[in-house]
Formats: C-alpha cells, structure tokens, sequence
C-alpha cells in the first residue's frame, strides 16, 4: 500500500457505515472499472471523528487566534458567508445546467462583475482566475494580446520592482515575456531613474504591486504610470492588497490598465492550506474585448415596469484571449464575496480599508522603538520589521517567530519581502480589536528583551505547541504521517 495511504488505526473489518437493504436488483459494474488496490483504512466514525477533531485543533486557525500573516490578510471571515454558499440553490447547481434555470447565480456573477469595476475604477471584469497568480497571468495574457492585435510585436518585456510580490516575476515569465526587475529607492518607491532607462518601444509593461510588499503606497505611482503609457506600455495592478484602498482610491482612476484582486484575502473568502482562491481581474474598456471567455452579460434586457427580470447569460468577448479555467471560476467564493461586498455597502467597505490601515500603524507606532523598521514611514494595510538586533547577534527573524506561538499568536511571515534582511512582515487586519493588538505588542517587546536576556528560550522555541522546532527541510522531504494520537503512543 502507498505509504501515504496507511493508517495504523485501521481494524480489518470494522466499518463506519451501513447501508439500508437494497431495493432494486444488482446491477453488475464493468470489470475493468472496478480496482482492488485501493485498500482504504477501515474504522469506525467516532474513530473518523475523533482523527479529524483532533487534527483540526492542533492548527492554529484565525478563529482560535490573531494570525498576522504579512501579505496574506487572515482576516476573520464572517459565518454568514458559509450560508449563503451552502444555499441549496447555489450549492448544488451543475456547471453545465441550462442558463435558463441558473438564473440566480448568473445575476449574483454579473453584479460580482459590476462591482469589482466601481470598486476598481475599471470597465470589465472576469471572474475565471483560480488565484492571484492565476489573475496576474491572465492579465498579463491580455496585455500581451493587446500589443499583438494592434501589430506592436516588438514590446517583449516586463519591468517588476524589487518590491513586488514573488509571484509577479513568476507570472509574467510564464506568459513568456522577459522579466526586468526595478530596484526601489530608499523609501521604498519604484526608483524613477531606474524606470526611465527601461522605457523604450520594447516595454510592454510594468507590473506594480500596490500598496507594495513593504506595506508602502508607491508616492510616485501616478509618475510611473505616465512614464510607461508614454513609451506605450501598460500598467498591470497586483491589486492583492486591496485591502488598503477599499472605497479610497480607485486604481483605475490613477492609469491603472489591468488588475486583480484576491477574493481571498480583500473579501474575506477563506484562504490557506491551498484552499480554493479567486483572483478576478478587471480592465479598462480598451481592453474588454480580450477578457477570457465567458463573462456574465445581460442577453436580453428585462423590462422593469411590467416585472420582467433581464436574462443573463455567459458571452465570449470578441478578441479574447479564450478561456483560462473550467467552467465559470470558483462560484463558491464569488457567492462569499457578493455577500461579503453587500453586507458591507460602500461606506462599510471604505471603514474596512480605514481600519486596515490604521491598526497596521497602530502596531508600528507600538513597536518601532524596539524593532527596526528599514522603511519607516506612515504604512498601509502592514509593514516590515526586523527581527535582528546588533547585541543579540544569535537571534534571527524566525526565532522571534517561534516564539511568537508559545503565546498563541501565529507568527507573522518571514524572510519575505527579500528586500529587508531578517524581516517580519506584519498584517494585522481590521478585524482584530485594540486588546488584540496590544497583547501581540506586548509580547513582541517581550520577546525582544528575551532576545538579549535569555537567547536559549528564543532559540529553543516552540515550547508549547504539539511539536517543538522541526526540521523544516528534513519535514518536507521525509513526510512520515501517523495517524495514532500521541497519548496513545507507545
Ligand atoms: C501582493 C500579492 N500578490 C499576489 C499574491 C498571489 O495570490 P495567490 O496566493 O492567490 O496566488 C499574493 C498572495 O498573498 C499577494 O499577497
């Protein structure tokens, strides 16, 4: 048996299940569609129950904890969004059914669509993408598609700042253009100078991660915008921190072309542990013919007066660039975020981005006498620290970590941006209250001191989790699953 497949809970025999009495004759299945080596663990469904309660409670989960993962905006998602993708009619409805009696949902996509644009300041929207990165390369895609139908061939590269998040140069070079990676400058801005000597009749455009991974909004952006349209490039938006502009600012509006956003992390659809995702991105109307196909359009107009609803339907845009992900995209988190976008309203919407913003400073301001901050100035949704101190030259960034989860905080994410050495890149999030943010503060300055006064602890840390510091590497490569609880170990 494949090793990832055994269980040593396993009973021979013993079953979770049983099936009424069958009422209707056997029928006899394929032969060569049955297989006999898939011998699965056999248990009883309290042995089931209690294997998966048990896992679940050794994770650390952002409804058992405050969850400060920089980048990724682990914020509480609200219960009501599971019940309305667990409405019936959503729930079970078949990719393939007929428009007709899939109205419902189509209408919840096409006003999705509707308001990613107003929220982005854009013209088109397509809900494919799988994923953020899947959305920066569908954009990227489009980009590229423009270039080429207006015969401009030669616009063969991509600039991306040193500042932008990981998967942009990855992306971008799997749409097959040339990366060219911009350096910042000591505030944490595209370097203009740098810009400028990349903007020429080959550049088919710059890809900007807004506010940046630096927690920082780019105070040149409209500039860059401007040098990059004037050599004829596009500007793509790696609108993924959203979560900072809601209601604020409309990238659009700035010369933004193309942008996605994370459903999964701005609107509150649940994300980690490669869960399913959603990255939609939106366009300006030059480049709404290029959109992948389908998109939720209104096939025949309804009429108002006498009750008559419009019927929706899915269209292919005229020039584009095909279809990018089976079926429609991921419609359970388009349901989450619709209701998310609703429950909220425009000016709720715009408090979330308020509050973002000002509990990331709160923070900063809390810890910036203790932890140096390399680009300190007002932050967006989250800023960098760093987790090394001159006189405690042993403690790294990820033993500031670790220790982080004997008080059950997670730690925030480190060693990324690659910009800042021995970073921790803190995102609170608006949902966490003062009491959170000031316990998390308090133990981080903790920590610090522990830092200088007692290495060992720091170095040794976790203490107080399931399992002490692994092997990270040694982790990946040796996975040995055991499904017996540690209580009943020999
Ligand atoms: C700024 C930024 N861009 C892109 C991504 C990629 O998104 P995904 O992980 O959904 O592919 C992330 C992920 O957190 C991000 O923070």
């Amino acid at each position: 048996m494949p090793e990832h497949l055994m269980c040593e809970l396993s009973v021979p025999g013993r079953v979770g299940f049983q099936y009424p009495e069958s009422d209707v004759p056997a029928a006899q299945l394929p032969e060569d569609m049955l297989r006999d080596d898939l011998p699965l663990p056999e248990l009883a469904e309290i042995d089931v129950v209690r294997y998966f309660t048990r896992l679940s409670q050794l994770n650390h989960s952002v409804d058992t904890g405050f969850y400060p993962l920089g980048s990724c905006t682990m914020k509480y998602n609200p219960k009501i969004n599971e019940e309305t993708a667990r409405i019936q009619g959503f729930a079970n409805l078949h990719p393939l059914q007929p428009i007709e009696t899939s109205q419902g949902a189509l209408a919840l996509m096409y006003h999705l669509q509707m308001w990613l644009n107003e929220i982005g300041g854009f013209a088109g929207t397509s809900l494919q993408p799988a994923a953020g990165a899947h959305g920066e390369l569908t954009g990227v895609l489009i980009i590229r598609a423009y270039h080429r139908s207006r015969g401009d061939t030669k616009r063969n590269k991509i600039l991306i700042p040193d500042s932008a998040h990981g998967t942009n140069p990855a992306t971008s070079a799997m749409s097959g253009l040339q990366v060219i990676e911009l350096r910042s400058d000591d505030r944490g801005n595209v370097d203009l100078d740098a810009l400028r000597e990349h903007c020429d009749d080959t550049l088919a455009g710059l890809m900007l991660t807004n506010p940046n991974t630096l927690g920082l909004f780019d105070e040149n952006v409209e500039e860059v915008n401007r040098l990059v349209h004037e050599a004829g490039g596009l500007i793509y938006g790696d609108g993924a921190n959203m979560n900072a502009l809601l209601g604020i600012i409309r990238p659009g509006d700035i010369g933004f072309d193309v942008l996605h956003y994370n459903l999964h992390k701005t609107f509150s659809t649940p994300h980690g542990g490669g869960g399913p995702g959603s990255g939609p991105v939106s366009v300006t109307e030059q480049l709404v013919d290029f959109l992948p196909d389908p998109v939720v359009d209104i096939i025949e107009p309804g009429d108002e007066e006498s009750g008559v609803p419009p019927l929706y339907g899915l269209v292919a845009p005229n020039k584009t660039i095909g279809r990018v992900k089976a079926f429609q995209g991921h419609f359970g988190m388009f349901v989450r975020a619709y209701t998310y976008i609703r429950m909220h309203g425009a000016e709720g919407l715009r408090k979330v981005s308020e509050n973002a913003v000002l509990n990331a400073n709160y923070l900063l301001a809390k810890l910036r006498d203790t932890y140096h901050i390399p680009y300190d100035r007002v932050c967006m949704h989250e800023f960098v620290a760093e987790g090394r101190w001159a006189e405690a030259p042993d403690i790294h960034a990820l033993d500031v970590a670790k220790r982080l989860m004997d008080f059950n905080f997670h730690p925030p994410t480190n060693y990324f941006p690659l910009i800042v050495h021995e970073s921790l890149m803190i995102e609170p999030t608006e949902t966490e209250s003062k009491e959170t943010l000031d316990a998390f503060a308090k133990t981080l300055i903790q920590i610090a001191e522990e830092a200088h006064s007692d290495p060992e602890l720091l170095k040794s840390a976790p203490h107080t989790t399931p399992f002490g510091r692994l092997d990270e590497v040694k982790a990946a490569k040796e996975l040995v699953l055991c499904c017996v609880p540690e209580y009943a170990r020999g």
